[in-house]
């Protein structure tokens, strides 16, 4: 067969994957490729569906790890934008939909006085850490076991170790991260408040600060840990940032300050809150933020924070038009029913099927462990989960036409119905029964 033929017979995305392959690094996007023989390449989304090159039809529980929210192409979202892109992408300089989304996030935000924008979640997480140490002087920061701040070289200490840290000391997940930074960043197991406090007090001159996802991937905080943590970070005059990166806007209207009732210093914002446009944020108390402000801040101790893309007006009126529907009545409703649903009836049939499966996390975000530990409160108890048959059995979904990342999270929109929940639960009913032959 001649090579023209051989491509005949090929499936178009069969070939494009195959050079997906030769001419991405890695053959994907990052660090999450989908396994060979499931993997996709996608034409289109609307709501909660994804459409294939090749026409097969998804439902969606990854949303872009996060950002579409609202679901894909959402009418309002696609109106704005389309009314914003012919009057130019980026500028630079101020613009009317960025400043109204400060604004906005200012007015819903529990820590916000002031906002300061950035392109990716890496890049806000990177920036509250420095403007962190610019704000104290001092250079430590600590982190927990799991938690997941993006890819910046302060960020991957401790991040999926394979084993438990010896604490405050981690190993970094990346070859490539700077040798000098061993000590600079600690690592704390979550949810444990008087093992956090400890290494708190003990480094409390050198702590510029404390870093948390508040729900750290898909474990809840247990009550009193991040109070207790709040408590003596204030103690040691260090800033508490809660990274909530993928709880802002969407675990509730206040994100996780809202939901668990504890008010960081910063927070980092990102994913839903531009609507799945890339945008990321870093908002926080005045008297921190003023140190990003050369009109109140001289020159010595500015934190320099700056960049191209900053506040891109395409991504800010995508991020205007997505608070808009997000802050309508029912909104967070809509995630307790049908992610509720969810969780409660994955955990019912895995059991039934003679599975130890867990649905840990929150209605809006949640995750499926295979593991019969209880309760599921650190990087640690995660480690009992098997890998293995989660990987299995999301391929087993992944056939079905569900749209999952193995072993990450599972990630509800405005746009998930009651029938997706439906046919949703049939797939995963076929896939325990599946991975149990
Ligand atoms: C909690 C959290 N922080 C930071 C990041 C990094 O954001 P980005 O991927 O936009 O760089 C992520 C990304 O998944 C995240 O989940």
């Amino acid at each position: 067969m001649t090579p023209k033929a051989e491509r005949a017979e090929t499936t178009r995305q069969a070939d494009l994957l195959e050079r997906a392959g030769r001419y991405l690094a890695g053959g994907g996007l990052g660090l999450f490729v989908l396994p060979p023989e499931v993997n996709l390449v996608i034409a289109e989304g609307r709501g909660s569906h994804v459409t294939t090159v090749d026409g097969r039809d998804y439902i969606d529980y990854h949303l872009g790890s996060g950002p579409a929210l609202l679901g894909h192409g959402h009418p309002e979202i696609v109106a704005a934008v389309q009314r914003q892109v012919p009057k130019g992408s980026t500028y630079y300089f101020l613009n009317e939909p960025v400043i109204r989304l400060a604004e906005r996030m200012v007015e819903a935000i529990p820590c916000a006085d002031q906002v300061h924008f950035t392109g990716s979640g890496t890049e806000a997480t990177f920036f509250a850490m420095r403007l962190a140490r610019g704000a104290t002087g001092r250079s430590k920061i600590l982190k927990f076991e799991g938690g997941w701040h993006g890819m910046n070289d302060y960020a991957l200490w401790g991040t999926v170790p394979k084993r438990p840290s010896p604490y405050p000391n981690a190993e970094p997940d990346s070859i490539g991260i700077p040798e000098v930074l061993r000590g600079q960043v600690l690592v704390a197991p979550f949810n444990d408040a008087a093992r956090a406090v400890e290494i708190i007090r003990q480094n409390a001159h050198e702590l510029a600060a404390v870093i948390v996802e508040p729900l750290q991937r898909v474990l809840q905080p247990v009550p009193g840990f991040l109070e207790a943590v709040r408590e003596a970070a204030t103690r040691a005059g260090s800033v508490l940032i809660f990274d909530e990166i993928v709880t802002g806007f969407r675990i509730a209207w206040g994100g996780a300050q809202e939901r668990y009732g504890v008010v960081p210093d910063v927070a980092t914002y990102g994913k839903a809150m531009s609507g799945g446009f890339p945008m990321a944020a870093i908002a926080g108390r005045s008297e921190i933020m003023k140190h990003f402000d050369a009109r109140r801040t001289e020159r010595p101790r500015l934190v320099w924070a700056s960049g191209t893309l900053n506040g891109n007006p395409v991504s800010a009126t995508a991020g205007l038009a997505a608070l808009d529907i997000l802050s309508r009545p029912g909104a967070y409703e809509h995630f307790h029913k049908i992610g509720g649903r969810l969780r409660r009836e994955i955990e019912a049939l895995g059991a039934r099927h003679g599975f130890a499966v867990q649905a840990p996390g929150e209605d809006a975000v949640f995750g499926v462990r295979f593991t019969a530990r209880k309760p599921l409160r650190n990087w640690e108890d995660l480690l009992t989960s098997d890998t293995q048959l989660n990987l299995r059995w999301s391929t087993e979904l992944l056939t079905r036409g569900i749209l999952v990342n193995p072993n990450e999270k599972f990630y509800l929109s405005l746009a998930h119905t009651d029938a997706d929940v439906d046919r949703t639960l049939e797939a995963c009913d076929q896939a325990f029964a599946a991975i149990k032959r």
